[in-house]
């Protein structure tokens, strides 16, 4: 790139501050309208509520940001990277998107966008292009060199299927070739994905897998998301949990994604979850149980009441006397069953647990909505947490930018 396109992208910020979400979404229609096969490898259901568009705006905002030293986005290219590799996404897919996205900057910004400004936009383009499939590749690399690892979608079977609460089922999903079972890192997710047959479309999405590394099966534990208000029954959980059952075979991508323990020490662990959330940290936790970990544990869970609290049990045997695992729990609901059980009432609130949870050297992992990792990441800061400690992971598009 020349220095006088790199000023090009530079001048560019303001206008895509400005127009972001707009391009993305109009990207993404002229995108769906030209190449109509890109639909079964994207979340359709995203590209209603702008989440995805929001994504790919800041993604795109924070390169022009950094044109002068992308370098610094590796972190951000790791984990749309592990995304994009969960989906198989690949370098052929590049020359589709950029072709469509430089279209949409013309057709946007109309006359203010120069020739110059287009060229400048392509040879950008092509180089996030290049160091973004570069780092896939090697994900998919590592993939094919592990025990059991596999690119692309591979069928699994599920072998059991039980119900965790009124609306969270677990699957457990074995390879169907019997092959040996790729280990994985817990937090990682995996994509599945279902034919849905009034689209006439595959339809991928993530879940965390839910238990610790075993050898034999990943477990995945899926929330039934049903209607509210105007928005439909979600298209994949219901599917899952009504559809699918023991015996049937789920397409499968390898297991993907950043968020994990910091195992490089003994500092105490928090874990953080509201409702489904709980997934990654509970593979977390039963991987620190089953290592013989010294580290002192804290388990926060937060759900509506006990009828919707999956895992109880488990936790209760983990937290009993011999594991040094502390829980809290908290229901918007205390029923008069669950009164005398050590219950906080309200949503999750970290001020009624006191400091003993804020020491410096301790790790938090956080999951959940958005709003509620928001919340409380911004408290552990504001009681003088570093952010570093503090990791979290997103059930959709990444779309906060806290630390
Ligand atoms: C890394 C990661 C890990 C995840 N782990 C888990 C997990 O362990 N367990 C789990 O249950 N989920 C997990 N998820 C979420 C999961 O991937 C799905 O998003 C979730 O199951 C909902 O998918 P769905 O197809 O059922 O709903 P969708 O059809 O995708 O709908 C999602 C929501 O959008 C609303 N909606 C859909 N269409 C419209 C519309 N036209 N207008 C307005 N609103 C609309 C629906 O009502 C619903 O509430 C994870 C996601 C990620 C990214
Ligand atoms: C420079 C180019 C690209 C950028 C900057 C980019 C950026 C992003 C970002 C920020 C996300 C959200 C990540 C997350 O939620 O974790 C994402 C997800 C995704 N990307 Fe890309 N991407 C690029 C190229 C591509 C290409 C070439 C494809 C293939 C057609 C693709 C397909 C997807 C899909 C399917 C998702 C998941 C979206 C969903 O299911 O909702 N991307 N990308």
């Amino acid at each position: 790139m020349t220095a006088d396109q790199k000023n090009i992208i530079k001048s560019t910020v303001p206008v895509l501050k400005e127009n972001g979400v707009l391009l993305t979404d109009h990207f993404y229609k002229r995108m769906f309208v030209h190449n109509p096969e890109l639909k079964n490898i994207f979340n359709m259901s995203n590209q209603q509520n702008s989440r995805q568009q929001t994504a790919l705006a800041m993604a795109i905002l924070a390169y022009a940001e950094n044109i002068e030293n992308p370098a610094v986005l590796m972190p951000a290219v790791n984990g749309i990277g592990q995304k994009h590799v969960s989906l198989d996404i690949r370098p052929e897919h590049y020359i589709i998107v950029g072709k469509h996205l430089i279209v949409s900057i013309g057709e946007v910004l109309g006359e203010a966008a120069t020739p110059e400004i287009l060229d400048a936009w392509e040879v950008a383009y092509n180089q996030l292009a290049q160091i973004m499939s570069g780092h896939e590749h090697k994900l998919y690399s590592e993939k094919v060199n592990t025990k059991g690892g596999w690119i692309g979608w591979k069928p699994f079977v599920v072998k059991e299927k039980i119900v965790e609460s009124s609306e969270i089922t677990s699957f457990h999903l074995y390879p169907a070739d019997q092959g040996p079972l790729a280990d994985f890192i817990p937090g990682q997710y995996l994509s599945v994905r279902l034919f849905i047959p009034e689209l006439n479309l595959l339809q991928p999405r993530q879940y965390s897998i839910s238990n610790a590394p075993n050898g034999s099966y990943y477990r995945i534990s899926v929330k039934k998301e049903t209607a509210a208000n105007l928005n439909p029954d979600g298209l994949i959980s219901n599917r899952l949990h009504d559809f699918v059952h023991v015996g049937d075979i789920l397409e499968v991508t390898a297991p993907a994604g950043s968020f994990m323990l910091a195992n490089n020490n003994d500092h105490p662990v928090v874990f953080i979850s509201g409702g489904v959330g709980q997934t990654p940290l509970i593979s977390m936790l039963e991987e620190l149980i089953k290592s013989g970990s010294k580290k002192p544990v804290t388990w926060i869970h937060g759900c509506r009441d006990k009828n919707v609290h999956a895992f109880k049990e488990t936790i209760e045997y983990w937290s009993g006397q011999k594991q040094a695992v502390k829980k809290h729990i908290f229901y918007d609901q205390v029923d008069q069953e669950s009164a005398g059980e050590t219950l906080y009432q309200g949503w999750v609130d970290l001020n009624v647990l006191g400091d003993e949870l804020l020491k410096l050297d301790t790790e938090y992992y956080i999951c959940g909505p958005g709003p509620f990792i928001t919340k409380h990441y911004k408290e552990l800061v504001a009681k003088g947490i570093r952010a570093e400690a503090i990791h979290f992971e997103e059930f959709g598009p990444q779309t906060l930018h806290l630390n």
